[in-house]
């Protein structure tokens, strides 16, 4: 039986290519840098593999071969394709939603711990040589112990912080749309409006999509209400922020620290970030571990052949 093209439009964990190679006829990309000719790469194929960082915008998404039945993210979040005009093609979409909730949540533990603990500042004086030895006074952060941390956005990844803070004696607040079911709320204090959870927000997490809903939640006037020497951490898209603002915070030390995996525009990071102390980066690191990475390319790849064989999969998206 003839397999479906699968075009993959970056370099996948082996496992994964070999995976593909099984299941369609697969057209493997060696790259892990988006590549231009996207358009020109995806003639014929029935399915399309992209990642977050592959742009399929409306004019994209219009240009794309008839052939295309359906598009896959090897991501959860899918804010980078326009999904009305992948619904006006009548192409399907799919992602890696559960698998990477966990790993995700560790980074964001990670930028937690790293921006209230200056971590990047202390290696960074370890790497250069200045280190003269411990002293009383050096590199004092801030204990996340007893503190209250604020996930804005308490779905799946949300819920995993809320888990792992509470192991480290957090007390947890959430903002979202909705209340939670009691037994997933596990005793966190919800906030139907940003009068009440802004100011509790001593560390504040962003968990919510991206995407226009969302663009610049976090803003000049919503950064002035946390509280003073608040942390902000954002393991979920770049574009929760508006990054002036947040820098403006972060110069006068309203918001003592950040911690950030993900940016505006990225691979692009807006400059003001890089010389600040006080904000901990990293490359849009959440799932980045090879049992998730592994996870999310089955998930992907059997909700990809799942709509390709008429069904319905947990994993399609629109
Ligand atoms: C996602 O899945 O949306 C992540 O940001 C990729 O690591």
């Amino acid at each position: 039986m003839t397999k479906p093209v699968l075009f993959v439009t970056r370099r996948l964990p082996a496992s994964i290519e070999a995976l593909a190679a099984r299941d369609f006829d697969a057209r493997l990309t060696p790259s892990d840098v988006a590549i231009p000719d996207l358009l020109a790469r995806a003639a014929g194929a029935d399915a399309i593999l992209c990642c977050p960082g592959d742009v399929l915008d409306d004019e994209v998404i219009a240009a794309l071969p008839e052939t295309v039945k359906v598009i896959g993210t090897f991501s959860v979040g899918y804010d980078h394709i326009n999904m009305d005009a992948a619904r006006a093609r009548g192409i399907k979409v799919c992602n890696t939603p559960d698998v990477l909730s966990v790993a995700t949540a560790e980074c964001a533990m990670l930028l937690i711990l790293a921006a209230a603990r200056r971590a990047g500042e202390g290696e960074r004086l370890l790497r250069s040589g200045g280190w003269q030895g411990w002293a009383p006074t050096q590199l004092l952060g801030t204990q996340v112990s007893g503190r209250r941390l604020g996930i804005f956005g308490m779905g799946r990844i949300g819920r995993e912080i809320a888990r792992m803070a509470r192991g480290f004696g957090m007390e947890v607040h959430y903002r979202d749309q909705a209340r939670l079911p009691r037994d997933l709320e596990q005793g966190a204090f919800y906030h139907d409006n940003d009068d009440s959870f802004l100011p509790v927000c001593e560390v504040l997490s962003l968990n919510a999509p991206g995407g226009e809903a969302t663009r610049h939640w976090l803003n000049i006037d919503r950064i002035a209400r946390l509280p003073q020497g608040a942390i902000v951490v954002n393991a979920a898209r770049g574009s929760l922020i508006d990054d002036t603002a947040l820098i403006a915070a972060l110069r006068i030390g309203h918001v003592a620290a950040a911690g950030l995996d993900v940016y505006n525009g990225e691979p692009s990071v807006d400059p003001g970030y890089l010389s600040l102390e006080n904000v901990f980066l990293l490359p849009h690191l959440g799932s980045a571990t090879i049992e998730t990475r592994e996870a999310m390319g089955r998930v992907v790849l059997s909700g990809m052949a799942a709509i390709l064989a008429g069904q319905a999969p947990a994993n399609s998206v629109g």
